[in-house]
């Protein structure tokens, strides 16, 4: 752990130099890992015509320094401790001596299966070792894995393989998540009627239930890996090319596909885990994101890898089979470092503290949180309850498309504060801006969250249309990456999320995009129009809450409604259902036709004395029939 800082006076420093000489700064961090060839430039770089090289002209391939040199030095330390559904089910440790040879391996089944360079992978599994196994098999022989969340229905699959041309997918018969049983292979199979790109699909075991494989087309993993060897070289990989794409939601339009680079985001993933953990050789280290999601791509499998560490993937939920799941990990692993999000911590605080009672918590030193603002009680309870008040905790704040953490205590040397994520780490120049993108200067403000300077795993395109990434990060405020945001900066010049500035609704931690779920809502039979909105829920966060307009009034109500949640979930999937809806027979309109979304927020929320002036509406008297519906549906 060479970069790691070990005192705030450092921070201070190594904050300073970082902005002084980023250059400098990131070429020193960059030359502790694995290089095929060093790199001509450290950076090169434009936010107004966008454009971000890091390393340039750099060659590596990142299964070397997250794989083959732990199968050198410590082939015996565990890499992956994987804890199963089941509670009764053995675990499974993988060492680092192992999981190279079963990288290697498969990554033999790809070239055999027609994938190389370049070429882009779909993955759709549950949390078992094969995922993570896939997706470093995929960056060995250079090819560019897109992992599909496995809540996710066949239609945003087939959307997501077709707006990358992805040649395979990776799957698994089913999968096991708490009581439910979730077929994996049929989904991906209904997604494949309209998939052209893909040739191939490699079925890995896990349920062993009844599955279609169709000749040619699909094989088993299992099968596979009997016919190579597990001798694989890893491909020669330019720093800036694309190591994986990972869709996401945003205000308009369909989820982008977010590419992420070999170099830069190996820099920067590695560098942030060490300090923001401050993970020490031999610590288990638990995060129970999904690697569906970037914090499971970050903070399971590459920044603990490339460190070296000892990372556990949970194939479960945290309530199954009860509310003290996470707690009997950590006891039975004695984990280290745990990585949760809010609405886990506030979903398993409900179920009261007798889910804690025997549970043996003493071997934890740090805890994190991320995904969504983590309000004071939930951060208070995860101290005392959890934490003891003897552990750190690192809030941390970041996006699918930071590739890393940017604003975060590091644990054991930044004061922390109730639900502030606190100082930006270095390399990380956090600026606030008002809605004309002027710079709010000084502390104790509230603003708009852009960073002006880059870092090495920075977003470095949209996949297939490059302007749609300039103009939703780089355009709304001239020179600056912008990142939806709110953001306090207190007097202490802390740093506060307050939540999305923009129509995208963070649910559970899931980012959702209003404009796609009213679309889904558009397709289902007899809706004329829809709106969406968030509002504050006590578990999720944000819940969403959908505005109908039907053709002809609903006969029976809660029928159509859950006929509607059916539709969302075959659409997009079951994590975008709303969780109220209210049918209305108009929406409220500004004279050039513009839903006035205030209006629809104010109202989900029940702020209703802060409605403001609703006179200039087209439809003003609609206003009075939102608030009546709302109350009655309350
Ligand atoms: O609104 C912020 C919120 O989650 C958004 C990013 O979502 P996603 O790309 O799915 O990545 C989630 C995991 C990194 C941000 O724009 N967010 C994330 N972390 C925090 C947060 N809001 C407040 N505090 C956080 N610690």
């Amino acid at each position: 752990m060479t970069f790691q800082i070990k005192s705030i006076e450092q921070y201070h420093s190594v904050y300073q130099k970082s902005v002084e000489d980023p250059e400098g700064f990131w070429a020193e961090i960059a030359s502790d890992f694995i290089w095929k060839k060093p790199w001509d430039t450290v950076l090169d770089w434009d936010f107004n015509h966008y454009k971000v090289k890091w390393f340039g002209g750099g060659k590596l391939n990142i299964t070397e320094s997250c794989l083959d040199r732990h199968a050198l030095h410590k082939p015996n330390q565990p890499a992956i401790i994987w804890e199963a559904n089941d509670p009764h089910e053995d675990s499974v440790t993988l060492t680092y001596k192992v999981l190279y040879e079963r990288v290697c391996r498969f990554s033999n089944v790809l070239k055999k299966n027609g994938i190389g360079k370049g070429d882009r992978v779909c993955i759709y599994m549950p949390m078992i070792p094969e995922l993570a196994i896939a997706l470093l098999a995929c960056a060995r022989v250079g090819a560019i894995h897109s992992v599909v969340f496995g809540g996710f229905s066949a239609q945003s699959i087939a959307d997501r393989i077709n707006d990358s041309e992805c040649k395979m997918v990776i799957t698994t018969d089913g999968a096991q998540r708490g009581a439910k049983s979730i077929p994996m292979k049929e989904t991906v199979d209904d997604a494949l009627t309209s998939c052209p790109s893909v040739k191939k699909v490699i079925v890995a075991t896990r349920t062993r239930n009844p599955v279609s494989m169709i000749k040619g087309r699909d094989v088993w993993w299992e099968e596979e890996i009997k016919h190579v060897t597990m001798d694989c070289p890893a491909e020669e990989m330019d720093a800036e090319d694309p190591l994986f794409i990972l869709y996401t939601s945003g205000s308009t339009g369909k989820p982008k596909g977010v590419v992420h680079t070999c170099g830069g985001y190996m820099v920067y993933s590695t560098y942030t885990f060490q300090n923001v953990f401050q993970y020490h050789p031999g610590d288990v280290y638990f995060c129970t994101a999904d690697i569906g999601w970037i914090t499971g791509h970050s903070y399971i499998v590459y920044g603990p890898l490339a460190s070296g560490a000892i990372t556990m993937m949970f194939e479960g939920v945290p309530t199954y089979p009860d509310a003290g799941r996470f707690w009997d990990i950590i006891d039975k692993h004695k984990v280290n470092t745990f990585y949760t999000a809010p609405t886990a911590i506030r979903s398993l605080m409900g179920f009261g503290d007798e889910y804690l009672e025997g549970k043996d918590l003493s071997s934890l030193k740090v805890l994190g949180s991320v995904g969504e603002p983590i309000n004071e009680e939930a951060w208070n309870w995860y101290n005392e309850k959890i934490g003891k008040f003897n552990c750190p905790i690192a809030d941390t704040w970041w996006q699918t498309e930071t590739g890393g953490i940017m604003i975060s205590p590091i644990a054991n040397i930044t004061k922390t504060k109730p639900s502030f994520a606190t100082l930006p780490l270095p390399g990380v120049q956090p600026i606030l801006v008002d809605d004309q993108g002027e710079e709010i200067v000084g502390n104790g403000v509230n603003g708009n969250l852009c960073i002006k300077f880059p870092w090495p795993g920075i977003i470095r395109t949209t996949w297939g249309d490059h302007k749609r990434c300039q103009d939703t990060y780089f355009s709304i405020y001239k020179g600056l990456y912008f990142t939806g945001d709110g953001c306090q900066r207190d007097e202490d010049g802390y740093y506060k999320i307050t939540g999305r500035v923009d129509d995208v609704i963070n649910v559970s931690g899931h980012r959702i995009g209003t404009a796609e779920v009213e679309n889904a809502i558009n397709m289902h039979t007899g809706v004329v129009e829809s709106a969406v909105v968030g509002y504050p829920h006590d578990i999720k966060g944000q819940g969403i809450y959908a505005y109908v307009i039907c053709e002809e009034p609903p006969s029976d109500i809660h029928i159509s409604k859950q006929d509607i949640l059916m539709t969302v979930a075959r659409i997009i999937g079951p994590i975008a259902k709303p969780d109220q809806i209210q049918f209305v027979t108009g929406l409220p309109k500004t004279r050039s036709g513009k839903i006035m979304r205030r209006v629809l927020r104010k109202v989900a929320c029940n702020e209703l004395d802060t409605l403001g002036d609703v006179s200039t509406l087209l439809n003003p008297e609609i206003v009075a029939e939102l608030i009546e519906g709302k109350l009655k549906l309350d």
